[in-house]
């Protein structure tokens, strides 16, 4: 048997192929997930784990238009369905827990929310789509008081146990490309003073808060955290000391006991790779599950595996037209390619009408 499609026993998973996170915009305008991501999800269930789209904990971390958020109790209710039918088909299913951070606009928002960061510095590239708008530019975010640092730990906390209440496996935060966790890390984007800016472990002091915590609260084993180390999606930059930063990051998520980290490198995308002395500082320093995910496909999957460099394969375009990915591979069928026009639009088109091969 081809050791993609081999089950996984220490996370108990039918194959070692991931769902990777996904961003697909279908949720209303208010942020609440809606019938056609269950039916969505529940399509591509045979994938060994699947994990939402970015999702966010805070009314102040919904940054894009018409993501989903699990900051309210209805927000809640509504992720339920999509847990049930992803388990109805024997599916597993962790939710992504997404703080967008700076990298937000006002207009994709609930009114009262703030846009907040560790240090008043707007992404000077990025433009973000705001419906009938288009593309416009970020503004300034507030940096953080000590009150506001507390409270959105909490909301990863409290939104954790909603989604462990709603059927969810597990969470995934996400501390890659350049969003709320990943701003505290780099130097570039904190530029704070006091004890959560400054050293390396000023630095990781909220990224860990938010880890510990929501591991106390849900289980290490219901927690995954993903990375992007030399990242530059976001406009993160590469910075000095990263081997240094990353490799006391693992020591202490060791302790932690986690599921998994899910190492995303973003090449594929035209962006910076992860420096090969990180990636194998991660695998031999890591203790829990590897992830790996970025550009692989079932043969580049199946020599990772081989070659030991990760436990698991997240994909992400594939699983977009291709509902079935594991039955194609299974059986040799080529893969049918998906439409980028549709990755962010409204309504079923491009999203639940890729239909098996
Ligand atoms: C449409 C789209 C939306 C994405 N949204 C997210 C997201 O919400 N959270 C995240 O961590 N990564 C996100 N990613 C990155 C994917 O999880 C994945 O790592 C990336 O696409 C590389 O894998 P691939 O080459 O198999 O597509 C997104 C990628 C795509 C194509």
């Amino acid at each position: 048997m081809k050791t993609l499609l081999s089950t996984y026993e220490k996370l108990n998973l039918r194959n070692r192929v991931v769902m990777a996170p996904m961003t697909r915009s279908r949720a209303t305008k208010d942020h609440a997930p809606t019938d056609i991501m269950a039916t969505y999800y529940a399509q591509r269930a045979k994938a060994g784990l699947i994990i939402t789209e970015g999702t966010s904990p805070s009314a102040n971390g919904v940054g894009y238009s018409r993501i989903p958020g699990i900051y309210t109790d209805e927000q809640a209710k509504a992720w339920e369905t999509v847990a049930n039918e992803v388990h109805k088909k024997g599916g597993k299913i962790f939710m992504q827990l997404m703080h967008t951070g700076r990298l937000a606009h006002p207009d994709n928002m609930p009114k009262d929310s703030r846009i907040l960061a560790p240090s008043p510095i707007a992404p000077p590239e990025t433009k973000m789509y705001v419906d009938d708008k288009g593309m416009v530019a970020i503004p300034i975010p507030q940096e953080m008081t000590l009150e506001d640092i507390n409270q959105e730990i909490g909301t990863f906390v409290s939104s954790a146990k909603r989604a462990i209440e709603a059927g969810f496996d597990g969470v995934e935060l996400h501390g890659a490309n350049g969003y709320l966790i990943e701003s505290f890390i780099s130097p570039h984007t904190n530029k704070r003073k006091d004890f959560y800016g400054g050293s390396i472990e000023n630095r990781l002091r909220l990224p860990l808060a938010i880890v510990k915590k929501v591991a106390e609260a849900v289980g290490p084993d219901k927690v995954g955290l993903r990375i992007s180390p030399n990242g530059t999606l976001g406009d993160m930059k590469p910075f000095e000391g990263q081997m240094e930063t990353y490799s006391h990051f693992i020591e202490k998520l060791n302790e932690l006991n986690i599921a998994y980290i899910h190492l995303l490198d973003l090449e594929s995308f035209g962006q910076t790779a992860v420096p090969p002395e990180i990636r194998t500082m991660v695998r031999n320093k890591f203790q829990g599950t590897l992830i790996l995910s970025g550009g692989y496909d079932q043969y580049s999957g199946e020599e990772a595996l081989k070659n030991n460099e990760g436990d698991l394969i997240a994909y992400g375009r594939p699983f977009i037209a291709n509902p079935d990915l594991i039955e194609r591979w299974k059986n040799d069928i080529p893969l049918a390619n998906a439409n980028g026009d549709l990755f962010y639009t409204p309504g079923p088109e491009g999203y639940i009408d890729y239909l098996g091969s």
